[in-house]
C-alpha cells in the first residue's frame, strides 16, 4: 500500500474517499458536494477510545472501504488521535500497521471475481505531516508487509509447504536484505546429532530442514538474540493420529517458524541495531511404518534424551534440538515461538498467547510490548514443581505430562530442561494462530507474534 501526502482533499482526484468519524452507531457513505464521497464510521464514545480500540478502528476503516470496493482513501492523522496520548510517530505507525493488516486476504488459490479483487491501493494523508509521522508510516508499512508475508506462509496448504519449501521461502524473504540464510538437510542434521528433529520427521516422505538465519545489525562479537520457531509444516499427530476434525488447520503448525523467519527479515528491513539469529526446525509429522512409536527414546543434540509417550506432542521434541543448538551462539536471550499445545487455548481463550520467561522483569516488559504491538500475551508460571510431571522412566524427559492438568505449563517446563545456559522466553501462540471474528482481519492466519518480536528486538 502506498502513502501519499497532500495538503487538502480538493487537490486529490474525485475517486478518493475521505475518512471521517461520527458519534453515531452506524457506518455509512456520505455524498459530499462536487461528487465526492466520505466514509463515516461511528465511534460512540470517542473520549473513551483505548489503544486496543484504535487498532480495531484502523482495521475497520480499511475493511469497510474494501467492502465498498474503494481503493483510495484520504484521512487526517489528527482525527485518529481522539484523546489518546500518542506521539505522531507512534500513531502513524499504529495506523499503517493495522491498515496494512486489514488490507490482506489470502487469494492465491482462488479464482478472481469478474470485477477483480478489492484491495486498498493508495492512502493520502491530509494536512501537515511531520517527518516523524512519515517515519512512523514507513515503519508501519514495513511491519504490516512482514506480518502479511508470514500469514501467506501459514495459510499455504500443507501439500505446498513441506520443510524444503519453507526453507526456500526463508531464502526468498531474505533476498535484498543483510540476512544470511542456511538450510541444513537431513545428513547435516544427523551429523549434528539432532535426534529429535530426525525422529519426528522419520514417518514423512518429506525430509527435514533446519533453517538458520543470521542478521548482524549490531557490533561484531555482540551477543545475539536467538529466535526459535516451531516449523511443523503439517501435524497429523503421527501414530497418535489426531481424531475427528482436530487435524483441520494443522498446515498452520509452522506459524511460529513463519513468524520467526519474517521477524528476522523485518529486523533487517527496520535496520535494528542488534545481532539476531532465527532458528526454525522444519518437519512434517506423519503416521507411517517408518515413523516414531510411542515408547521410543530420542537423543537430542545436548545429549539429553526424550521418552516419546505421544507422537502428537512433536513440537517440543524438535524445539529441544533447536534450543540446544541456540547455545552455540552464546545468546543474550533466546525466545521460542510455537503453536505448542491446545491447552493454551483452554487456559487463555483466543485473545492472548501464553508467555513464560525465566526473568521476571523481562516478562513484565514483554507484556507491555505486547500491549503496544497488538500481539497480546499473558504470563504463566515456570515453577520447578511442574517439572516432576515430565520426568521420564526410560529416558530423561517425557514428551507428555503424567498429569491431565496444566498442559501449557508442563510443555513449557519440558522445554526449560533444554533451554539451559541463557535467559529464555517461551511463547505458546496456539491461541493466536487464527484470526477471530470481529478483529477485522481476513479468515485464516493472524500473523502473530511478528509485531511483538520486532518490538522485543528493538527495545529489550
Ligand atoms: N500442533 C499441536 C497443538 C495445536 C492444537 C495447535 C490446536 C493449534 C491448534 C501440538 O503438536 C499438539 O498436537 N499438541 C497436543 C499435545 C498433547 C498430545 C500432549 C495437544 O495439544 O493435544
Ligand atoms: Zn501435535
Ligand atoms: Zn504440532
Amino acid at each position: 500500500m502506498r502513502y501519499i501526502f497532500s495538503k487538502a482533499i480538493e487537490d486529490l482526484p474525485k475517486e478518493v474517499v475521505f475518512v471521517q468519524f461520527s458519534k453515531e452507531k452506524e457506518t455509512y457513505v456520505v455524498q459530499l458536494e462536487g461528487g465526492r464521497k466520505a466514509l463515516s464510521l461511528g465511534v460512540e464514545e470517542p473520549e473513551k477510545l483505548t489503544r486496543r480500540k484504535l487498532v480495531l478502528l484502523a482495521r475497520q476503516v480499511v475493511a469497510v472501504a474494501k467492502a465498498h470496493r474503494f481503493s483510495r482513501l484520504a484521512f487526517s492523522l489528527q482525527d485518529f488521535r481522539f484523546s489518546l496520548k500518542l506521539s505522531d510517530k507512534d500513531l502513524a505507525e499504529l495506523l499503517a500497521v493495522n491498515f496494512g493488516m486489514a488490507n490482506y486476504e489470502f487469494v492465491e488459490y482462488k479464482t478472481p471475481p469478474k470485477e477483480g479483487w478489492s484491495f486498498m491501493e493508495e492512502i493520502a494523508v491530509l494536512g501537515k505531516v511531520c517527518s516523524e509521522a512519515k517515519k512512523g508510516l514507513e515503519r508501519g508499512n514495513l511491519i504490516a508487509g512482514e506480518v502479511n508475508a508470514c500469514r501467506d506462509l501459514v495459510n499455504t496448504p500443507g501439500i505446498d509447504m513441506p520443510p524444503r519449501v519453507l526453507a526456500e521461502c526463508a531464502q526468498k524473504a531474505a533476498q535484498g536484505t543483510k540476512v544470511k540464510v542456511k538450510a541444513l538437510g537431513k545428513q547435516e542434521i544427523e551429523k549434528l546429532g539432532m535426534g529429535g528433529v530426525l525422529g519426528v520427521s522419520r514417518g514423512s516422505a518429506e525430509e527435514p530442514r533446519f533453517i538458520i538465519m543470521e542478521y548482524q545489525g549490531g557490533k561484531k562479537g555482540e551477543k545475539p538474540v536467538v529466535l526459535v520457531g516451531k516449523g511443523v509444516t503439517f501435524d497429523t499427530g503421527g501414530l497418535n493420529v489426531k481424531p475427528g476434525d482436530a487435524m483441520t488447520d494443522m498446515h498452520m503448525d509452522m506459524a511460529g517458524g513463519a513468524a520467526v523467519l519474517h521477524s528476522v527479515v523485518l529486523a533487517a528491513k527496520l535496520g535494528i541495531k542488534k545481532n539476531v539469529v532465527g532458528l526454525v526446525p522444519a518437519v512434517e509429522n506423519m503416521p507411517s511404518g517408518t515413523g516414531l512409536h510411542p515408547g521410543d527414546v530420542l537423543r537430542t543434540i545436548s545429549g539429553k534424551t526424550i521418552e516419546v509417550l505421544n507422537t502428537d506432542a512433536e513440537g517440543r521434541i524438535i524445539l529441544a534440538d533447536a534450543l540446544g543448538y541456540a547455545k552455540r551462539y552464546n545468546p543474550k536471550l533466546v525466545v521460542d515461538v510455537a503453536t505448542l499445545v491446545g491447552a493454551a487455548l483452554v487456559a487463555l481463550g483466543q485473545r492472548a498467547s501464553a508467555l513464560f520467561a525465566t526473568d521476571e522483569r523481562t516478562s513484565q516488559k514483554i507484556q507491555e510490548l505486547g500491549e503496544e504491538s497488538g500481539d497480546y500475551v499473558w504470563p504463566m508460571p515456570l515453577w520447578d514443581e511442574y517439572a516432576e510431571d515430565v520426568k521420564g522412566t526410560t529416558g530423561d524427559w517425557l514428551n507428555t505430562s503424567k498429569s491431565r492438568y496444566g498442559g501449557v505449563i508442563t510443555a513449557a517446563l519440558f522445554l526449560k530442561q533444554f533451554a539451559e545456559g541463557y535467559p529464555w522466553v517461551h511463547l505458546d501462540i496456539c491461541p493466536r494462530m487464527i484470526a477471530l471474528e470481529g478483529e477485522y482481519l481476513a479468515k485464516g492466519a493472524a500473523g502473530a507474534p511478528v509485531r511483538l518480536l520486532a518490538k522485543m528486538l528493538e527495545r529489550l
